[in-house]
């Protein structure tokens, strides 16, 4: 069965139960300034979630782009992608886990005829800190599932510690059986939503001798292990909790948030657990393998490039289909970094002449179908890969020099090559690597933003008379008003309550949106005490910074933000005011201004409802 087919069938299915199947949202986030990308097929589902009524009633399925911008550079495994389809079905508030199950596991193993032998689930384990009980109804009900088709299952607890032990269903704690937009229940802010999830694997056996060539090859193996043996295909959320001051409730309304990787379903019916064999990629594997006259699979490295050749493209079609052309900020740095990892690979595989718009092409062919925005814009797509690879080329090779022969280099070389031979600094980190030359990472980082400004700044001024106001300063705008959006919402925090958190966010030259949770009307008395707060801060001159560090880390010392994903690895954290008094502390990609004094008078122009639950404020710097 092809990918195509697959994905059909899913929503076949599930219209069938009778869901709404609804198109995939953009992989560009619209006003949802927290995040540069959808990672998930949930994350535009949020809003009705929390109790918004959908449109389309309360059963809703679909197949969402998602792209996950956290290993780029670890692309060239057999299963990681930067862009991947999520399969997601929803009950608003309608069916629960007892339909959930029952007809996951009978589209697993009827429609795709999944051997229910290889098939193995998790589920929570409860936990008494939070009151919560763990998920023997889940369990019972998997059983029974297993049962019609003649499978014992056992449940079987502390896996990690003791091994399989014949169990087919496993009991882990919340990191591993917990699902919130803000991760485990300890980091949930009040009235934010979140339950026990419970997870599908498959088992590609243990035959392939993974688990032995592993890191973890000293501790048992079992469904959540790491090494490759066990691959997840889905995980059913069953959104039944609201966190309150008195610890969680059960909601009346209780929720579905299922997803499931469409590649990795496939992989899985295939048995062979390299998601690069997967026939959405065939077209694309044959044509490099035609051009640069090699095979794929023989040699380690030439199998690396492939799929980082393959993973790139395919991810920056979709990206440009969304609208994000290669640039040197936001979303199109990243089309711009993956269309130059791709043919910095390439030149790997002696593909010496444009390639990529050929290979976009094949791209656009396989997925036009259901993608059909991708046949629309075919043409800018392809425009856009042949200017940026133009561009890159003509300076690869001589870049590719500037790391020879050399024992260090300094932040300013590693701006000289962005600027002049155009490689992003990640890739040029790589290259680094690749010499074996040490260095700084996080100094070298800090150093190219630097001249990075310094070099904005002097382009700025040259080209102040030509754009007559125009972007440029409309640019430093924005970024005024996206630090006083982060002192506004440490402002609500204080004066409404630690229940305040961000829902959305919208900014202009000339003005601030901002969407919060939040039930009832502020008064005029809340507002201007919100103002003060805020034009406080801002005369108080404080100083705005910004440090790189692991999600986990960044949730542990109580930032704030969307953690979209439980998947995620290094972000940047923006503090306002001295370190042992911070007024502001969020998870945020910036840009923002070096100091509050910056800033000039903060004034809100409006408070009204946004949604059921959500108020929106609407504010300016005189
Ligand atoms: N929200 C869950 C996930 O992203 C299921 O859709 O894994």
């Amino acid at each position: 069965m092809k990918s195509n087919e697959i994905r059909q069938k899913y929503l076949d299915f599930f219209e069938s139960k009778k869901h709404s199947i609804i198109s995939s949202a953009s992989i560009i986030p619209e006003n949802d300034s927290t995040t540069l990308f959808t990672g998930s097929g949930m994350q535009p589902m949020v809003p009705y979630l929390l109790g918004e009524k959908h449109p389309l009633g309360t059963r809703v399925a679909n197949s969402q782009k998602c792209f996950r911008t956290d290993d780029i550079k670890d692309i060239g495994d057999n299963r990681h992608t930067t862009f991947f389809e999520m399969l997601g079905n929803w009950s608003l508030g309608d069916y629960f886990k007892a339909e959930q199950i029952d007809w996951i596991f009978d589209f697993l193993i009827k429609e795709l005829k999944f051997n229910p032998n290889k098939l193995y689930i998790s589920v929570y384990r409860g936990n008494d800190n939070f009151n919560i009980s763990k998920d023997s109804e889940a369990v019972e009900l998997w059983q029974n599932k297993f049962k019609s088709v003649g499978v014992k299952a056992e449940a079987v607890d502390n896996a990690e510690i003791n091994g399989m032990k014949n169990g087919r269903i496993f009991y882990y704690n919340e990191k591993e059986n917990w699902w919130s937009r803000t991760g485990v229940p300890e980091n949930m802010p009040n009235n934010e939503l979140g339950g026990p999830d419970s997870e599908m694997f498959w088992d590609f056996g243990e035959h392939l001798g993974l688990h032995e060539k592993s890191e973890w090859k000293d501790k048992p193996c079992h469904p959540a292990c790491d090494c490759g043996r066990f691959l997840e295909i889905g995980n059913n959320v069953f959104m039944q909790f609201i966190k309150t001051s008195n610890g969680f409730k059960e909601l009346k309304n209780k929720n579905i948030d299922f997803g499931g990787g469409l590649e990795r379903i496939v992989v899985a019916m295939t048995d062979n657990p390299d998601v690069f064999l997967c026939d959405l990629f065939t077209s694309a594997r044959k044509e490099i393998e035609r051009l640069s006259k090699t095979k794929y699979g023989q040699n380690e490295n030439d199998t690396k490039s492939f799929r980082i050749i393959m993973d790139h493209i395919r991810a920056a079609v979709f990206l440009i289909g969304d609208g994000a052309h290669p640039s040197n900020k936001d979303q199109g740095y990243f089309t711009r970094r993956l269309i130059r990892r791709a043919v910095r690979s390439a030149y790997d595989l002696n593909i010496n002449s444009n390639f990529t718009s050929d290979v976009a092409k094949i791209i656009i062919d396989e997925y036009s179908n259901h993608y059909s925005n991708l046949s629309d814009k075919e043409k800018v797509i392809l425009d856009e890969m042949e200017k940026e690879e133009s561009k890159f080329r003509k300076t690869l090779k001589e870049g590719l020099k500037q790391f020879k022969k050399r024992t260090d280099i300094t932040g300013q070389e590693i701006f000289n090559l962005y600027q002049s031979y155009g490689f992003p600094i990640e890739l040029s980190f790589e290259e680094l690597d690749k010499e074996k030359i040490k260095y700084d990472k996080i100094k070298l980082k800090k150093e190219f933003e630097e001249y990075q400004k310094k070099h904005q700044e002097l382009s700025r001024t040259a080209s102040a008379g030509k754009f007559k106001g125009g972007l440029v300063d409309s640019e430093e705008k924005t970024t005024k008003l996206h630090t006083a959006t982060h002192l506004l919402l440490a402002a609500l925090r204080e004066v409404l309550g630690d229940h305040v958190i961000q829902k959305g966010s919208n900014i202009t030259a000339e003005r601030l949106r901002f969407d919060f949770l939040h039930s009832e009307k502020m008064s005029s008395e809340e507002k201007s005490k919100v103002e003060d707060l805020v034009n406080e801060a801002i005369n108080k001159n404080l100083e705005v910074l910004c440090e790189e560090m692991p999600l986990e880390e960044a949730k542990e010392k109580g930032a704030m933000g969307i953690f979209e994903s439980k998947y995620g690895e290094k972000v940047n954290v923006y503090s306002i005011g001295p370190k042992d008094n911070k007024f502001s502390y969020e998870i945020c990609r910036g840009p923002h201004v070096k100091n509050t004094s910056e800033l000039g008078e903060f004034k809100i122009k409006k408070e009204q409802s946004s949604s059921s639950g959500v108020r929106r404020i609407k504010a300016i710097l005189k």
